[in-house]
């Protein structure tokens, strides 16, 4: 399963990218708002150091606007791909850009119908947003489910984007579900990679060693 980092912050992307375990960035216009400076630039600094997927968003809502804007976003790098919001504009957006060879993710979907229209239409992925439908009292994870079910069936290969993912589980139950990809928030990776017994073993191990260094005054690698 790929992982993309879901975030517009420079800082973080160039930190988290030297682990080696980022494939991609998604980004959102509320995202980019929670950042300093451009919002163009920052789109393009972010295309310039993740060499992965890079999902940047159109504002528009109607279909000749979306498509200018898509074109345009296009050519920020080769790695852009171009994040639609799930509508009957965004679909014929989508289909437009198939046919260029532009890649795209359909954003917002809620719904597994969603999600087949979106591939029907040439999406390269489509996001479900399990988070939210998690806070509006129904089971985000189902909707992952389901669609990994539909997409086998019919040997669908638009790439299912888990998004919205508000803790480590949601990782660990889409990867079994057998998700393409997760975009996850710097934090919930931060939280995957702590253990509190990895911390408690790390404790133990140094004072360990501690202890030998004193009964060996030129202990060193
Ligand atoms: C994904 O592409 C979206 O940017 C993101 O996952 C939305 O998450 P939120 O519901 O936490 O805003």
């Amino acid at each position: 399963m790929k992982i993309f980092l879901d975030t517009a912050n420079v800082a973080s992307i160039e930190k988290y990218n030297e682990l080696g375990v980022v494939d991609g960035i998604t980004t959102n216009p509320t995202l980019l708002s929670k950042e300093k400076g451009n919002p163009i630039k920052t789109m393009k600094k972010i295309v310039e150091i993740m060499k992965g997927p890079v999902s940047l968003e159109v504002v528009a809502i109607d279909y000749d606007k979306m498509l200018e804007e898509s074109l345009k976003l296009a050519k920020y790098g080769e790695n852009v791909v171009v994040k639609i919001p799930m509508t009957m504009a965004g679909l014929k957006v989508v289909h437009s850009l198939t046919k260029k060879g532009i890649k795209t993710n359909v954003t917002l979907i809620f719904s597994a119908n969603q999600a087949l229209l979106a591939a029907k239409a040439g999406a390269t992925y489509v996001s479900p947003f399990i988070g939210r439908l998690d806070d509006i009292g129904a089971e985000g994870l189902n909707l992952v489910s389901e669609i990994v079910q539909i997409f086998a069936s019919y040997d669908i290969s638009t790439q299912l984007l888990v998004a919205s993912v508000r803790h480590p589980l949601h990782v660990i139950e889409a990867a079994k579900m057998g998700a393409d990809v997760v975009t996850l928030p710097p934090d919930i990776l931060d939280k995957m990679i702590r253990h509190p017994l990895t911390d408690k073993g790390l404790d133990s191990f140094l004072s360990d060693w501690k202890k030998l260094e004193k009964d060996n005054p030129d202990l060193a690698f």
